[in-house]
């Protein structure tokens, strides 16, 4: 069993493809926020490839969806792999879908060498690993972990102000949302492949990552309130002008971030709205929203504080008001040793050479971790770049990520 780019291979290069074409952007720009128009046409693609493929579809009531081929033993707990096909706002074409119909490939290479598995093998697809609708990332795997309660989730809102459960409804998916929750145990592993997203095995000249840790993610939303007002009449002195404010605090989390003594602590300030946002008034309100993460929890946490510090500092020091909430603030993942060795065995077998790392990108698999073992497995992605339209991994890249996954999914599954 060897997978290269060559003619069977192709038939995954078309679907990656395809699916970059299902996008609310014209390409090659990827939109596919969960949910929308695209979002649904880009899963009842993945799932007519499933189904051609001799898988059995199962939805939860959030649109995670299990495409099983199912094993010699089904009472076995399954082997899962997968990834997710939600894209952020003017992203490319890898992220994510490289888990999904990489590990969809990885099936039917599996399936054209002959191989029966013992376990089931599972390919999941998670609904809203990106936090573009409801402000959290992760929402299908963490409910799916116990991490975001029902209720949690019932509670969250897109900017238009639409509720999961109706936008749920819309999307065609229904029953309980307690029902997502699984128990420990419901997958015996989960090892899931994706693009690096950063620059390492592309600058060393490495075929693979065999992931050991992923870093910890958190996310802080401010809300700063001062005074609006006329940009010309109003004079500087006593002015609360909010996006000053906001200034002061993004400038704060750089330096937190900086000043942490670790090159791991990375801080953004991605989203940042302005109200009235006009060129003649002053801001009277500012939301921004934030990311800190760190491959270590209690050092992401010192970030955390001192960006709280610097609020009410910001807040007594201008007259303004800051209100903040935390979105969420997760504890990092260590991967199984178990996996992780068994990847480093197909790696080997496979001829690719590899190394073990870290991702600081989080991925469904760090709450998959809480119900099961897990692994990842990072192919390169060109000069690093992620989260852009300009993301791109070669079709040699992604053969040896399928040609390692499908090596590692037959030894997992027996
Ligand atoms: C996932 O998309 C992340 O932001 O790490
Ligand atoms: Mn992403
Ligand atoms: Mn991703």
């Amino acid at each position: 069993m060897s997978v290269r780019p060559g003619p069977t291979f192709d038939a995954l290069t078309a679907e990656l493809a395809a699916l970059a074409q299902t996008s609310a952007a014209e390409p090659p720009v990827v939109t596919r926020v969960v949910f929308s128009e695209a979002d649904l046409r880009a899963r009842a693609y993945v799932k007519a490839l499933c189904t051609e493929a001799g898988l059995s579809i199962k939805e939860d009531a959030i649109g995670n969806t299990f495409a099983r081929w199912q094993g010699s033993d089904p009472e076995l707990a399954p082997i899962g792999t997968g990834s997710h096909i939600d894209a952020i706002p003017n992203a490319g074409s890898y992220d994510g879908t490289v888990g999904v119909l990489g590990g969809l490939e990885a099936i039917r290479v599996l399936q054209r060498a002959g191989f029966r598995p013992q376990r089931s093998i599972e390919l999941v697809t998670f609904t809203a690993e990106e936090p573009t609708r409801f402000g959290i990332g992760c929402m299908g795997s963490r409910m799916m972990a116990s991490v975001l309660s029902s209720q949690q989730a019932l509670a969250l809102l897109d900017k238009e102000g639409r509720g999961l459960e109706e936008l749920r409804a819309q999307a065609g998916f229904a029953g309980a949302l307690e029902s997502v929750a699984l128990p420990t145990g419901s997958f015996h592993q989960f090892v899931e492949l994706h693009i690096e997203q950063g620059p390492l095995l592309e600058e060393e000249g490495i075929d693979l990552g065999l992931v050991t840790h992923i870093a910890a993610p958190a996310s802080l939303r401010i809300i700063i309130e001062g005074e609006g007002g006329h940009a010309g009449a109003r004079l500087m002195p006593g002015r609360k002008d909010a996006l000053a404010a906001a200034a002061e605090l993004i400038l704060a989390l750089e330096s937190a971030a900086k000043s942490s003594g670790a090159i791991d602590t990375v801080a953004t300030v991605g989203v940042c709205e302005v109200f009235p946002g006009a060129v003649n008034s002053i801001p009277s309100r500012v939301h921004l929203e934030t990311d800190i993460r760190d491959t270590d929890g209690a050092r992401r946490d010192s970030v955390l504080n001192a960006l709280a510090t610097a609020c009410a500092d910001t807040a007594k020091r201008r007259g303004v008001r800051v209100t903040t909430k935390l979105v969420n603030a997760d504890p990092p993942a260590k991967c199984d040793p178990a996996i992780v060795q068994a990847l480093e065995t197909s790696a080997r077998e496979a001829g690719r050479t590899y190394k073990k790392m870290v991702s600081r990108a989080y991925h469904d698999s760090l709450f998959m971790a809480r119900i099961a073992p897990v692994a990842m497995l990072f192919i390169p992605c060109r000069g690093g770049v992620s989260h852009r339209p300009d993301e791109y991994a070669s079709p040699e890249w992604i053969a040896g990520g399928v040609d390692v996954l499908a090596r590692t999914l037959a030894k997992l599954a027996g």
